[in-house]
């Protein structure tokens, strides 16, 4: 009902001559992509810089702060980070100054330097759990969480909740569904994603349903679901969940990849919750690569137990497979430690909380201007368009309140003024380097779009 508000005839007329002013102003960025195709499938390095985005993708060449500027020399103001990566802002100064620091005196050894003390102490500290490893993506944290929870509980399967998404390994790309278990993507092998279980988020009873066969290793989920829009939990959801997880022996993992960009120490820290272990990932938001998973005491005492040696070849008995050459590298670890000490402090927070506070009630009064009953989340620096009077509290509800064609064409759109907005699936959201000139101008553009693109009252 509340999409009934959106003027398709002219959300589709806007969107075909947006694209035409796109293309006619991205005549570099069109070139190198052609050019790019010669050899890269797609003309692109990794298919998500163009799979997400419905219009030509586009060649950045210079970043600084929350604004980048692309190849036919376009400014654009960012309201979306990398999908969280970046929301310390483009270069920001701590990171470029230990990235250069430590390039120059090696990058690489296969050996821990001091900087990871520093580092996982402050992780630590932040987060409330005590032990701490590096990857190089969250997929990767939560694949080596997933098999240390196997060996912990000597249990196989992995709950999570629908509209989940945890990375490009096996053992998080499985849903159960009216038809049972399959996989996510086709080119899983025939077999796999047997070990996977999902339910409705903000779901008591199948939560319970679930756990009931005693049977469940890990629950691995986002605090809240951030990507499938906004899905918040109910006030009572975690703190009954942890109870029941815990009564069935199945361990808890929080997924933070995105969260831990919301909160100082991420939601667990914020909302008081109590898991086993936590992803963090995006490269803390730093632009550079990398990822980490805390734990408590009890899972890395199993950890150790089962890390090499033992040798395979001495005793028969295996240590788990985790790690990877080039993670926790003297590069990552220095930037993970100015990340930590010198930018993400809860100053910092609490300014970007007051941004998003600016973003959500600024989005909110101009749907109430158009008298649309629309809602804009808020947590941390980032918002969202939830296209009806609810926030949602599952993918039905969240469905229910997007429509995917008025995103895509709101992005280009708003690329076409020099803002680069979210994902289809993800709302507008704050970076530690963007001010409240930055929200203004954001809104000013949203406000534009939704009286061209809707219906008046
Ligand atoms: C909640 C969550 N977990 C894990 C991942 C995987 O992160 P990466 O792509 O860095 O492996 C993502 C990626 O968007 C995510 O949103």
């Amino acid at each position: 009902m509340s999409l009934e508000r959106l003027d398709q005839a002219a959300i589709h007329a806007l969107r075909e001559s947006e694209n035409i002013e796109f293309a006619r102003t991205h005549l570099r960025s069109l070139e190198l992509r052609e050019r790019g195709r010669a050899s890269m499938p797609n003309g692109v390095p990794m298919s998500w810089m163009t799979g997400l985005y419905e219009h030509p993708t586009i060649f950045p060449d210079t970043g600084v702060g929350a604004w980048f500027t692309d190849v036919d020399g376009h400014r654009y103001l960012d309201m979306n980070q990398v999908d969280i990566a970046g929301f310390l802002g483009f270069a920001p100064e701590p990171v470029t100054r230990a990235l250069t620091d430590r390039a120059s005196r090696g990058s690489s050894y296969l050996l821990p330097t001091e900087d990871a003390i520093a580092a996982t102490q402050n992780l630590a500290e932040r987060v409330g759990l005590p032990f701490w490893q590096f990857t190089g993506a969250a997929s990767n944290s939560n694949a080596e969480l997933i098999r240390l929870a196997r060996v912990y509980t000597g249990r196989d399967r992995v709950l999570m909740f629908e509209g989940k998404y945890h990375g490009d390994v096996v053992d998080v790309l499985g849903r159960v569904d009216g038809d049972g278990p399959r996989a996510d993507t086709p080119g899983m092998a025939s077999n796999a994603s047997r070990g996977e279980v999902t339910i409705p988020f903000n779901d008591m009873a199948s939560l319970e349903a679930a756990l009931a066969a005693g049977d469940i290793a890990c629950v691995l989920s986002e605090p809240m679901l951030t990507n499938f829009n906004i899905i918040f939990p109910d006030d009572d959801f975690w703190p009954r969940a942890q109870a029941l997880i815990r009564e069935a022996g199945a361990l808890l993992f929080f997924d933070e990849a995105h969260t831990h960009s919301f909160a100082y120490g991420g939601l667990v820290n914020l909302w008081g919750l109590k898991p086993d272990a936590v992803t963090v990932g995006k490269g803390l938001g730093s632009g550079v690569p990398f990822a980490a998973y805390g734990m408590s005491a009890d899972l890395a005492e199993v950890y150790e137990a089962n890390s090499r040696p033992p040798s395979p070849i001495e005793d028969g008995s295996a240590a788990i497979t985790t790690g990877g050459t080039t993670y926790a590298s003297a590069l990552i670890m220095a930037v993970a430690r100015a990340a930590l000490e010198e930018c993400l402090s809860a100053e910092q927070y609490a300014r970007v909380d007051a941004l998003g506070i600016r973003l959500a009630e600024g989005l909110e009064a101009i749907f109430a201007r158009r008298s649309l009953n629309w809602r804009a989340p808020l947590i941390g620096g980032r918002s969202g368009w939830v296209l009806g009077p609810e926030l949602p509290r599952n993918t039905v509800d969240s469905a229910a309140t997007m429509d995917i064609f008025f995103s895509n064409t709101r992005r280009v759109f708003m690329a076409n003024r020099g803002i680069w907005e979210a994902l289809d699936t993800a709302g507008p959201a704050c970076s530690f380097a963007h001010t409240e000139a930055d929200v203004d101008r954001y809104l000013e553009v949203s406000e534009e779009f939704v009286v061209r693109t809707t219906t008046p009252a």
